[in-house]
């Protein structure tokens, strides 16, 4: 159900009781049936009552130090009451619960979901009592070995149920989903649908832009869909005016409202087109990590300060890594003026020939595309990062998700990010049997950190094949623990400030020379968790290749990089 905030919600967000079962036996003992004793000799040896308190939305490592490393499970309960009339419905939504969830209500289990960044419901209407009811998730963070991601990530897994949670009420026939958006290539022309649920007949649909004196009417078919088409000279969105209209979407039974921008994304040759003009992507990645919390961001508080952070850096574009993050960073990046690339966690070793994979690569590319296909703001949909040609299936299935992919959003750019390059005697060889599929040639290089330079950074060559997309270089950088100034400036292993500021001059420096360069993106904004990251003087479970310390401290990387986006 898109758009959820503008529903008829009452949310169940705040105080959840909460059992930890790191050893996995509330599965046998069937908590969420939170049994009583009948006989004066029974007993039960599981409770809610009397055990912690989480708030919810939040991952439940960073709210209890005992939680910190867990990687496991915990069961939640939430009891509430509702009187439901007769003629309405009622949905349990989860913004995202990572990584596996199965929810119960009043002991009765109502599904399950697999993912940790996307929204799912389940419809409750004949389940709930009037009065209190009681729902349990069962929530577990483990990673799965045929999981998306799968056992290794860069990454700090915080577990839990990490977004809002609400109940959204609605009448027998509703509007359940909608598209509008510009087709692709045009500035003037919205080409898109609207979707009841629960429809027995057709319904008059309209469609209304007060600001643009728009009125487009149209009828849904027997399967409640409604084609919609209609012209309008749009005052179009951009970094520069990130302009949205109030457009509100009326059916017989139903009407939501919702503030959607129009704006044209495509490529020509080597260049971005926004609205038709050639567009330098400026960028920066971002995880969906609250640096002062130490924990998962999912508030709009938590948007603002990584998406101010972004806008001082001079950007006009987020990568937000990678993963979909929570709906108020793609609301907020579009109030902002920032572009989005949005990414599905394919990361790096996915067991693509596993046959559970591929139908979880369209599930949850379904979801993060449903979710967030309105938001003008997200330009790209990004669907592997550094996966490896040489894992059984793994570039057929991408082919084939990436093929998905385009039926689902015409309108949108579809890109995978690759580190197949090699790199000899100062030249790039770019080849990836994926850039045929992309529209971009995404790439993540490390020049400077992970691999020396071989020569001077301005006199490197490139070696692209299908030279004519346009080339991001989608992630580079290297790490440097903020105020370490001590050691030789020219040595990786001290993690100073001025070894990473120079990694920053030379590919500055070398971004000049790259041909068909339509964007770059450092990796990454902050300093974020990652336990992987061992070095316990410099790094201390942080990976520190941020611009930026997880105190907000500027690094002296920070101020090349601003310097070369105001130069752009
Ligand atoms: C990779 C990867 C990132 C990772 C980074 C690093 O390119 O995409 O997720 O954190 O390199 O090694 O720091």
């Amino acid at each position: 159900m898109v758009n959820y905030h503008a529903r008829n919600t009452t949310s169940l967000n705040g105080d959840w009781r909460v059992i930890v079962d790191s050893t996995g036996i509330g599965d046998w003992r069937q908590v969420w049936q939170e049994k009583k004793p009948q006989k004066k000799t029974d007993f039960v040896e599981y409770s809610f009552d009397g055990g912690p308190i989480l708030q919810v939305p939040g991952d439940f490592n960073s709210q209890m130090p005992e939680l910190t490393y867990l990687e496991g499970i915990v069961w939640y309960k939430k009891p509430f009451d509702y009187s439901l009339t007769e003629d309405k419905r009622l949905f349990l939504y989860f913004g995202a619960v990572n990584y596996m969830a199965d929810v119960y209500l009043n002991g009765e289990k109502i599904g399950s979901h697999e993912g940790g960044f996307t929204p799912f419901q389940f419809e409750i209407t004949d389940k709930v009592k009037q009065g209190t009811n009681t729902i349990v998730v069962r929530a577990d963070n483990r990673r799965q070995k045929n999981g998306i991601p799968g056992y290794g990530y860069d990454w700090f897994n915080y577990g839990g149920i990490t977004r809002d949670v609400v109940l959204i009420e609605t009448n027998e026939i509703f509007i359940e989903d909608y598209f509008i958006q510009l087709e692709k290539g045009s500035l003037d022309t919205v080409h898109g649908w609207v979707q009841l649920d629960g429809t027995r007949g057709s319904q008059n649909i309209e469609i209304k832009i007060p600001e643009l004196d728009l009125i487009y009417k149209t009828q849904t078919d027997a399967t409640g869909r409604a084609e919609i088409h209609f012209k309008s000279s749009f005052d179009l969105w951009s970094p520069e005016n990130p302009k949205r209209y109030k457009v509100t979407i009326n059916s017989a039974t139903d009407s939501i409202t919702d503030t959607i921008g129009f704006r044209c994304i495509e490529t020509q040759g080597n260049q971005v087109l926004l609205n038709k003009k050639p567009i330098f992507l400026k960028g920066v990645n971002i995880h969906e990590e609250n640096p002062y919390k130490r924990a998962r961001a999912y508030s709009e508080g938590d948007a603002s300060i990584l998406l101010e952070s972004a806008k001082e850096l001079g950007c006009n574009f987020v990568r937000l890594v990678h993963y979909p993050h929570n709906e108020y960073m793609i609301e907020e990046a579009e109030k902002k003026g920032l572009m989005v690339w949005e990414e599905i966690p394919v990361y790096q070793h996915i067991e693509f020939a596993d046959s559970s994979v591929p139908q979880k690569l369209d599930t949850m590319l379904g979801e993060m595309v449903s979710r967030d296909k309105n938001r003008c703001g997200v330009v790209l949909w990004s669907l592997s990062n550094e996966t490896y040609p040489s894992t059984p299936d793994r570039t057929d299935v991408l082919i084939d998700l990436t093929k998905k992919c385009r039926k689902l959003d015409t309108t949108r750019l579809i890109t995978h990010v690759m580190n197949t390059q090699t790199y000899e005697d100062n030249t790039f060889n770019v080849w990836d049997p994926l850039y045929e599929y992309s529209d971009l040639i995404a790439l993540n290089e490390y020049i400077g950190w992970y691999i020396p330079w071989q020569g001077n950074p301005s006199q490197i060559k490139w070696n692209i094949t299908f030279s004519e997309k346009p080339v991001f270089i989608s992630e580079f950088g290297g790490e440097a623990l903020y105020g370490n100034h001590a050691g030789p400036a020219d040595e990786a292993n001290y993690w100073t400030e001025n070894y990473q500021e120079k990694i920053y001059v030379d590919q500055t420096q070398m971004f000049e020379n790259i041909p068909g360069l339509s964007g770059v993106c450092p990796w990454l904004l902050f300093d974020y968790r990652s336990l992987g990251r061992m070095n316990q003087v410099y790094q201390k479970g942080y990976n520190r290749k941020g611009l930026i310390s997880e105190n907000g401290e500027k690094k002296k990387a920070w101020y090349i990089m601003k310097h070369y986006y105001q130069n752009k």
